[in-house]
């Protein structure tokens, strides 16, 4: 029986919070704090009358560590979930770390001012954490997060040896608007226009952006066009997969985002630096986000379904082998069961599931982690449990 504070209550915070209320014999209690706390108290409203968790709600500038140190002191929680945004990692970390508290998150810290994103300065708290004697789990969403699981479990179950990975992220769903980002359009916008990078042979390799295009024809979704893109479970799993000699990460996009998305850029809307504009400092993205639609009023548009997984070379027994897992998601159904579309459910519910992992003690070991750290069988074995069934193939058509 555990105390979760949840931190962050938008699409991804609002899937995870109702898995832990599905999940009330692990979640006895939970707090949900966000910047804006009318939305937790609706959600609190919603839920309650659905689960034996107990829901409090709190308000907290995330940016601030001495709130959040207070915040943590007040509620006492086994652990905290960061659910808010990836420039807020460093600031919970640093609370967790003063109250010796359990961490989790699902995206790597990203300077609010350069669009960079990176472990190091995650990785830079490991000494602290151990010294702590407190966990803390980074990138427990799908990707980071399932895809560094499905990565353990291949090699603990299917190789010896794995050569290369290519993990790939398909959404094969339609809101109907020309152009809106699945989830904060901020974030999405800032990882998506930015170069692309893979690692070959010990080192990385650069590319424009959307500058490598593949087609593949996806289980249950069809045929599409997939980008080359950086991302940031590349970075962790070339230094945690033994001998690896390949990692890409390719996603799909329809011809009207990319149209759209170049236009904006071409015209300054997708910067970062700050402009003046009727007396005030704007961010051009941040404005862009602003009159975009909002992420969480895609869920009763969109139909279709989302696939992503990942495929493996290598060998076992001294043959060579192929291995594809993935898992597909409706997005209709995931609306029905949550309120949200695909692409929130499909990291909510493993950010339950990792939170879960480290309060049950299954995944308990002071220190940094990333997922494929961990023994993958105890998360495998939750997967299907919350709504995110694997399929594997053994003979997978292969990227070339
Ligand atoms: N690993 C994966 O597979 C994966 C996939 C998708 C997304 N993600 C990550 O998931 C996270 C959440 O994404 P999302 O789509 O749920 O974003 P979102 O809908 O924008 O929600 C973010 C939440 O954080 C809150 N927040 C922002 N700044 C805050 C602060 N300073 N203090 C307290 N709360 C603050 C927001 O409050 P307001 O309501 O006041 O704005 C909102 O509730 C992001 O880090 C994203 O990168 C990971």
């Amino acid at each position: 029986m555990a105390k979760a504070l949840i931190i962050g209550c938008g699409g991804v915070g609002s899937v995870a919070i109702h898995k832990c209320c599905q999940n009330s014999e692990v979640f006895e209690e939970i707090c949900i704090a966000s910047r804006t706390k009318s939305k937790c108290d609706e959600l609190k409203a919603k839920l309650e009358k659905t689960t034996k968790t107990k829901i409090t709600t709190a308000k907290v500038d995330a940016n601030q560590v001495d709130e959040l140190v207070s915040l943590i002191q007040r509620v006492k929680p086994d652990i905290v979930m960061n659910l808010a945004l990836p420039y807020q990692d460093l600031t919970i970390m640093e609370a967790c770390l003063a109250t010796k508290t359990h961490y989790m998150d699902t995206a790597n810290y990203e300077p609010e001012d350069t669009a960079h994103f990176e472990y190091s300065w995650q990785w830079a708290y490991r000494d602290a954490f151990k010294k702590a004697g407190v966990t803390a789990l980074l990138g427990s969403g799908f990707d980071p997060g399932v895809t560094s699981v499905f990565t353990a479990y291949a090699l603990k179950h299917h190789f010896d040896e794995i050569e290369t990975i290519d993990i790939l992220d398909c959404n094969g769903g339609d809101h109907g608007y020309p152009f809106a980002t699945n989830f904060n359009p901020e974030i999405n916008i800032r990882e998506v226009s930015a170069k692309g990078k893979y690692w070959e042979n010990g080192a990385w390799v650069e590319t424009e952006p959307m500058e490598i295009k593949r087609v593949y024809d996806f289980p249950e979704v069809g045929v599409k066009d997939m980008y080359l893109m950086h991302h940031e479970e590349i970075e962790s799993l070339a230094l945690n997969v033994p001998g690896i000699k390949r990692i890409r990460f390719f996603m799909t996009f329809g011809q009207s985002y990319l149209t759209h998305l170049k236009c904006l850029e071409n015209v300054g809307m997708t910067s970062i630096e700050p402009i003046e504009f009727q007396g005030q400092q704007i961010v051009p993205l941040q404005f862009l986000k602003a009159v975009l639609p909002d992420p969480a009023s895609l869920g009763p548009r969109t139909k279709g379904k989302t696939n992503i997984g990942c495929i493996f070379t290598g060998r076992k027994d001294g043959k060579e082998k192929t291995y594809y897992i993935y898992n597909v998601c409706d997005h209709e159904e995931s609306y029905k069961e949550v309120g949200s579309q695909a692409i929130s459910y499909t990291t909510g519910v493993p950010a339950m599931i990792g939170a879960m992992m480290v309060v049950t003690g299954k995944w308990q070991k002071p220190g940094v982690y990333n997922m494929e750290e961990f023994d993958p069988d105890p998360f495998m074995a939750e997967l299907s449990k919350w709504g995110l069934p694997w399929v594997e193939c053994h003979a997978p058509k292969l990227v070339d």
